[in-house]
């Protein structure tokens, strides 16, 4: 059993842990949860490779944390910004000790497309698995994939993933949209994870609830205040948000639980669809294929 739990915060669950000479990719490092992320990674000694949209976005947020990092343009709704992140990293020759795949929208009020695929699932799950997948030759031997799922993929509970429905434009609703693309993060970390382990390597990877915290993630929502009021008992603060993320990232001996998904620092339960591996795999091509068109 874990010693963190609910009220565990980022810094106390590196308490003693040195990432000196280690790398790390976070995207979304400029708000919110990753912002927190990248900060914590940085005073345990890592090198933050940080993602945001734009790199002046990246550079101001690392610059603010004052933490040894590069900036890294990468706008996970844009194939295009993908590829040359990817080139970025390749060039650079580092290796990378783990990725965060943390960046993320929430419950469009109505349905946008990237590439004629809903604008929530392909930033927050087919930008991440293009980014990942690009990267994992620069992954070393033992690197952790971390992706922030939420506990919102409970949401997809009724109508699944929805793979005859990309453009998400079939009764749209925000939160069944998002709940789809929290569900593919889950598939997406136990597929990778089952990868990862069937070629002999020992890198592992990882979802996570980080639980609900008050960040910008609800800007697409008309009145925040009123959609978080019935929750603000069990809400958490950013610095408690980023624990289950370096909790799977960098705890020792977790790596027996590759691929599951976590909640206040320990495994939890999905619906049932984030355990079905044939629905992972299904997920895994279409997303293969519909990189690779794009990219
Ligand atoms: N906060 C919660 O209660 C909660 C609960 C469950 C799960 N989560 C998950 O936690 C993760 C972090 O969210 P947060 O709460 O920290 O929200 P946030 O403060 O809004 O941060 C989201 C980050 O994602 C970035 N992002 C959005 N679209 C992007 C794109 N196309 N390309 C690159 N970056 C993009 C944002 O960049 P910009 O600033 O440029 O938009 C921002 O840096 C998300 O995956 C979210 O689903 C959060």
């Amino acid at each position: 059993m874990s010693e963190f739990g609910f009220h565990s915060t980022a810094e106390e669950v590196t308490q003693g842990i040195d990432l000196g000479g280690t790398t790390w990719l976070v995207t979304g490092c400029n708000s919110g949860i990753g912002k927190e992320t990248a900060r914590v990674l940085g005073l345990r000694g890592a090198h933050v490779i940080g993602g945001a949209r734009t790199e002046q976005k990246a550079k101001e947020a690392l610059d603010e944390l004052g933490i040894p990092g590069t900036p890294l343009a990468c706008d996970l709704a844009s194939p295009t910004s993908i590829h040359d992140a990817i080139a970025q990293v390749k060039e650079s020759q580092v290796l990378l000790a783990g990725i965060i795949a943390n960046a993320g929208i929430m419950a469009l009020p109505a349905p946008e497309q990237a590439h004629g695929i809903e604008l929530q699932f392909y930033t927050n799950h087919f930008g991440h698995f293009a980014l990942v997948t690009g990267l994992v030759d620069r992954l070393t031997d033992d690197a952790r994939v971390v992706v922030v799922s939420s506990g919102a993929h409970r949401y997809a509970a009724t109508h699944g993933l929805e793979l005859d429905n990309l453009d998400g434009t079939r009764d749209y609703e925000p939160w069944r949209a998002y709940g789809r693309s929290k569900l593919a993060n889950i598939l997406f970390a136990r597929t990778l994870a089952h990868r990862f382990a069937a070629s002999g390597t020992r890198r592992t990877a990882y979802s996570l609830h980080p639980g609900v915290i008050r960040t910008n993630l609800t800007r697409h929502i008309a009145d925040p205040d009123a959609l978080l009021a019935p929750l603000r008992p069990s809400m958490k603060s950013i610095a408690q948000g980023a624990a289950t993320t370096l909790y799977v990232a960098t705890q020792p001996a977790i790596e027996a639980h590759s691929g599951c998904y976590f909640s206040d620092c320990a495994v939890a339960k999905t619906i049932k669809q984030g355990t079905d591996d044939a629905l992972g795999e299904a997920l895994w091509k279409l997303s293969e294929d519909r990189t690779a068109v794009h990219l």
